[in-house]
């Protein structure tokens, strides 16, 4: 596991970023994993800053998205399909019809087989990935099973405490989502992982101090991917200890 320290949320972001551009560059047909969430917002920030001062085309890339709430159609404005649209998808030269994200609104299980297939038939250079205050990374929610396959799970209580900022009540968080499982997770050649909020202190300890591989803590099993880079600010890293 490669720690990229920074001085703060901007840098850990273009980092990030280099990433995310650099796999592109090297594989132009490359299928990406997505995630969203508050910390990803910078990201796609930068990736588009970027890409205005330097040519790189995305129209062979493919990409997956980890997540989607279920019940909640593509264009609801807190649907990730949404988000991916606003923040990214619109700007960028990609042909939408190579973007995947599962639907919130079609037949659970005719959306799972399309997702699972996606997967198989478009390994990841790189997945990009957030974790949540309980260590959740996609929606793989502690005590997830560590060799899980694409699936519907239920949204934990601090998950929707979590996310209820961008719903106008906590009611309205859906208690379902569509998620990548962490069978699926791992299997991308790269990962790289931006840890952003003081709430994720006890993810950082579990993650990088000598904790056991733990489904209570989903992230932890990162420890056992070859290639996974960690962006986290120095402030973040000292505050939990190391
Ligand atoms: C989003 C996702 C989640 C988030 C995590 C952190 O697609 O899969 O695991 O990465 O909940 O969210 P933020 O960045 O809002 O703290």
């Amino acid at each position: 596991m490669r720690i990229i320290l920074t001085k703060n949320y901007e840098e850990s972001c273009e980092k990030v970023a280099q990433i995310l551009l650099s796999t592109v560059d090297m594989h132009k047909d490359a299928c990406l994993g997505l995630a969203t969430g508050g910390s990803m917002e910078g990201v796609y920030v930068e990736v588009l800053n970027m890409l205005s001062q330097r040519n790189l085309s995305f129209k062979n890339v493919k990409t997956v998205n980890l997540d989607e709430y279920v019940g909640i159609p593509p264009e609801h404005p807190q649907s990730y399909r949404h988000y991916m649209n606003v923040h990214l998808f619109d700007h960028i030269d990609i042909d939408k019809k190579n973007t995947y994200v599962p639907s919130g609104v079609c037949s659970p299980e005719e959306t799972l087989a399309e997702f699972k297939k996606y997967l198989f038939d478009h390994p990841r250079k790189l997945q990009l990935l957030g974790v949540g205050s309980n260590g959740h990374i996609g929606f793989n929610e502690p005590d997830s099973s560590l060799d899980a396959e694409a699936h519907i799970t239920n949204l934990n209580d601090q998950t929707r405490k979590d996310n209820a900022r961008y719903f106008s009540s906590i009611d309205e968080v859906p208690h379902q989502a569509f998620t990548m499982g962490i069978g699926d997770i791992i299997k991308a050649s790269k990962i790289a992982l931006l840890i952003h909020g003081r709430n994720k202190i006890k993810a950082v300890q579990e993650l990088l101090g000598h904790t056991r591989i733990s489904t209570q803590c989903p992230c932890t099993v990162l420890k056992l991917h070859p290639n996974v880079d960690v962006v986290l600010t120095e402030e973040l890293y000292r505050s939990a200890g190391f």
